[in-house]
């Protein structure tokens, strides 16, 4: 068999041969396949022009898929995301009003489960603003010039995980609604400790966001992160609770290097954060779980946004945050960070000359999702020749 029908044969897509990285992508619902497919021809270009060795395999997953087949994903599918070397994935949802899907069975076998299964702990939000979107943040530009922090999101405890939980009814004929808020010492400790460790890679400074001053889940968050501070001397630690927070991140951002916080917060404030760059189409992500071998982690990279049934089909949805989790997995799985720096460039030097609507500026022509990236891979060839 050649390469391609083998390929063809086990719905693997060769890009480049030997192959020591595989990869998996799911695109999943709505603007996650737009955007999704758009990343892959930004890989590609990797593939062919900067030598990456990888195997793409296809696969579907999301409440499109289970509608259509009556399953998220397949089991041997679902299976193999605990080997690969990393999954690029779009977003999960969808039109939930107009076709339904019941919350449990969302819950049990849906983005969550994958998170769970990949003991994906740690997601990294980072939240970048470029001066080239200045003019369309809605925060003054004094407010939003130069930041540069990053969200660090539990991901796999606290409220989304927690029991019991459910609706149930009462005798008086009311209903009840439960979750459960809990962490344990060593879910806080081991994402404390991937905060700490990341901080000391960037401006060496934590801020811990809590609700201690209400929740014993968060007054014990409050104490592991003290105490495991003591173990990184050269970080500097300060706390804030989740209200005060989202008031200085959208008036005070710079202040922030490293947010570290629970699954809930977390979600909530990278998508407020979201506003400093201009908009939530910008934000990449990264969610690591234990090592897969030495020094590598099991690594699924998705964009901070959703499935946007609004914008869906249309043409219209930014590809920056799908492309920067591309860039994330340059330099997290490929260990490539010059391929990743170089990527980042490329998207700045697109959004100098050309946009998606949700970041229009009245200097500057609105483009399609696609013509945005056809951009971005013209920007990647001219910088190719003076980046090395
Ligand atoms: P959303 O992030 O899909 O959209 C919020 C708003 O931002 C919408 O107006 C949308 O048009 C806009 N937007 C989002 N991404 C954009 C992009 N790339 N370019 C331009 N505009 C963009 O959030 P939602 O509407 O609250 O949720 C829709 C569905 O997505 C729900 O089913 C939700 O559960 C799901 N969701 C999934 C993920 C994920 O898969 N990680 C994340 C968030 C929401
Ligand atoms: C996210 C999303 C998810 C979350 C949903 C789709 C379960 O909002 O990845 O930010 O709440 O974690
Ligand atoms: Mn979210």
């Amino acid at each position: 068999m050649t390469a391609a029908t083998s390929a063809q044969a086990t719905g693997a897509q060769r890009l480049s041969a030997p192959s020591p990285y595989t990869l998996i992508v799911l695109p999943g619902d709505g603007i996650g396949k737009e955007v999704t497919a758009e990343a892959v021809r930004v890989l590609e270009w990797f593939a062919t022009r900067r030598g990456i060795d990888v195997n793409l395999r296809h696969e579907r997953f999301g409440a499109e898929a289970y509608h259509a087949t009556g399953h998220f994903i397949k089991e041997e599918v679902f299976a193999d995301l605990l080997d690969v070397d990393a999954v690029l994935f779009g977003a999960f949802g969808g039109t939930l009003e107009a076709n339904p899907i019941p919350a449990d069975i969302r819950r049990k076998f849906g983005l969550l489960r994958i998170r769970q299964a990949m003991g994906l702990f740690a997601n990294v939000r980072p939240v970048k603003a470029l001066a080239t979107l200045s003019k369309v943040s809605p925060l003054q530009p004094h407010v939003s010039a130069d930041v540069d922090l990053v969200v660090i999101r539990e991901l796999i405890g606290g409220i989304y995980f927690g029991e019991p939980r459910g609706i149930t009814l009462l005798e008086n004929g009311e209903r009840r609604g439960v979750n459960t808020q809990v962490y344990t010492t060593h879910e806080i400790v081991r994402i404390t400790d991937f905060a700490f460790a990341l901080a000391a890679t960037r401006r060496g400074h934590v801020t811990s966001v809590d609700k201690s001053n209400v929740m014993e889940s968060g007054a014990l968050w409050r104490e592991e992160v003290k105490a495991r501070h003591a173990l990184y001397p050269g970080i500097a630690l300060d706390h804030l609770y989740v209200d005060a927070c989202a008031a200085e991140l959208l008036t005070r951002p710079k202040k922030f290097d490293v947010i570290l916080t629970d699954n809930l917060f977390g979600d909530i404030l990278s998508d407020a954060a979201s506003a400093i760059t201009g908009s939530l189409g910008m934000l990449p992500s990264a969610s690591f779980g234990a090592e897969l071998r030495p020094g590598v982690r099991r690594a699924f990279y998705e964009p901070v946004h959703g499935s946007a049934p609004d914008i869906a089909g249309k043409g219209v949805a930014n590809p920056c945050g799908a492309i920067l989790s591309l860039a994330m997995a340059l330099e997290g799985t490929f260990n490539r960070p010059d391929d990743a720096r170089l990527l980042e460039k490329a998207v700045d030097a697109t959004l100098q000359r050309a946009r998606t609507r949700d970041l229009a500026d009245p200097a500057l022509p609105v483009v399609s999702t696609q013509a945005f990236t056809d951009q971005v891979i013209q920007a990647l060839e001219v910088l190719d020749g003076s980046v090395d």
